[in-house]
């Protein structure tokens, strides 16, 4: 039987795993957890170390260099890890400084690094008397940490496109969001759920901006929220809720969520209208479509389900199979649909708060990369768009290539697309479309543009 690892071994694995191995976060973080069967108070731990690390490697790698006489080796990286995790305690968290050093030095043991234990005693006790142990507790980040932890080239497009108010924006991209909740109206109302929540010791307050969201004051495990399994609620941004509003969609609608999985959009247009609308959701991603049948399934509702390119024919897609909740014909509106969202998928640059390991995945190459399938989306959509019909395009990134410049670029060629004014209760005025920024607008960085099909 495996060896049971303590928080700071798991979670030393897990961000070796992220950043070397260039594995995904959530993925990763769900799977280890799951195979060490952790408590509930254990897995909140592993969680935050390993997302802290994350988040501030560029910062805690410079800081354990200066500890370091040289380097750590190549063949025993996860020795420099554990110090990550170790300087994570002592630099972000509360954890008494005996606390952190102790359990770094054990976790050298369970990884089987006992020659490391020395090492890893001497830097974290260097480190908790210096006079910066806790710095990030006392407030004091300054711009030079948060520019250390990010990269260059997304600081770097950060401040040449968003000038004064890049330094809000870089910090943010650094912390940690809050955790925002939608409340499934097909079951109670916000009032009923916030009353709910307060029974259950979990403290939170209405969104200001989004009409069916929640923010808690404090993170809290899935688990705890009352009636999560049976669908009460679903955790998503405010800057996600908002693109319902922004689509208009109505009972009678044909509706196409293009790029739907793992189904976070798809559902709110389905609880807003009761389950009672047509409703074709696609992906390209098998898997991903999987996850959009579970998030459909825990919410009980019913949408066609097909894996496919939404940049090519749509007959091309196929439906996917054995989901209770999806019918297995694949029927494609031929009269066009009446509304069809695109939430293309992008550089994640408004997100890197929730996603951290964006910073370690992402290159700036990619962004080349993505610029014409999002080109791609929005041509063929265009043409699966009935007369009068709305198109939103969005994404989760702050990158004007990926968003006014594409839709610029797309009115060009389309010269009967409209971009169409729409209410937003918080974001900047481009001039096609609209952007929020986190740090600047209370949410997630997102952009949105309508675009409107002539009549006839
Ligand atoms: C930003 S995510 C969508 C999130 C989703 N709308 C939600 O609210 O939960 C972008 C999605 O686009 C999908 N995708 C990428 N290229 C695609 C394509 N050519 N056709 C259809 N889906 C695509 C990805 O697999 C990914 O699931």
């Amino acid at each position: 039987m495996a060896k049971k690892l303590n928080s700071r071994a798991l979670a030393a694995q897990i961000s070796w795993k992220i950043i070397d191995k260039g594995l995904s976060l959530d993925a990763t973080l769900r799977e280890s957890v799951q195979l060490a069967n952790l408590d509930s108070k254990d897995k909140g731990l592993v969680q935050e170390l390993s997302y802290g690390v994350c988040r501030w490697y560029g910062d805690l790698d410079a800081v354990a260099a200066s500890l370091l006489a040289k380097p750590i080796r190549n063949k025993d990286r996860i020795v420099h890890f554990i110090l990550l995790v170790g300087l994570y305690q002592l630099r972000h968290m509360r954890t008494p400084d005996h606390a952190a050093v102790d359990e770094s030095v054990k976790a050298c043991k369970q990884l089987n690094k006992v020659w490391a234990k020395n090492l890893i005693n001497g830097c974290l006790r260097e480190y908790a008397r210096s006079e910066n142990a806790n710095l990030a507790l006392d407030g004091g980040i300054s711009q030079d940490i948060h520019l250390r932890s990010l990269p260059t080239w997304i600081s770097t497009a950060f401040i040449e496109l968003w000038g004064k108010s890049s330094n809000e924006i870089i910090a943010a991209s650094n912390q940690r969001p809050p955790m925002c909740l939608r409340v499934n109206q097909r079951q109670s109302n916000r009032k009923q759920y916030l009353e709910l929540l307060n029974e259950s010791n979990v403290p939170a307050h209405a969104d200001r901006f989004s009409q069916d969201g929640i923010i808690l004051d404090r993170p809290v495990n899935v688990g705890f929220l009352p009636g999560f399994d049976d669908g009460a609620v679903s955790v998503q941004d405010t800057a996600a809720q908002l693109a319902c509003d922004i689509l208009q969609v109505e009972k009678n609608h044909r509706v196409l969520d293009a790029c739907a999985a793992p189904g976070g959009k798809t559902a709110h247009i389905l609880e807003r209208t009761d389950n009672q609308i047509s409703m074709h959701a696609m992906d390209v991603s098998a898997s991903r479509c999987e996850q959009l049948t579970q998030t459909l399934q825990r919410l009980q509702l019913t949408a066609q389900i097909s894996i496919g390119d939404a940049s090519q024919d749509l007959k091309l897609c196929r439906p996917l199979q054995n989901a209770d909740n999806a019918t297995a014909s694949n029927s494609f509106s031929s009269t066009g649909y009446d509304r069809i969202l695109i939430d293309a998928p992008c550089s994640g640059t408004g997100v890197i708060r929730r996603h951290p390991d964006i910073k370690h995945h992402r290159r700036q190459s990619d962004i080349e990369q993505l610029l014409p399938i999002q080109q791609g989306l929005l041509v063929n959509l265009w043409s699966n768009l009935a007369p009068n019909g709305l198109l939103l395009y969005m994404t989760c990134s702050i990158l004007a290539k990926e968003n006014n410049l594409q839709i610029a670029q797309f009115l060009k060629a389309q010269p009967d697309a409209q971009a169409e004014d729409f209410y937003h209760p918080n974001a900047l005025d481009l001039d096609f479309g609209k952007q929020t920024l986190p740090g600047v607008h209370e949410m997630d960085g997102f952009y949105y543009c309508l675009l409107r099909k002539p009549a006839s």
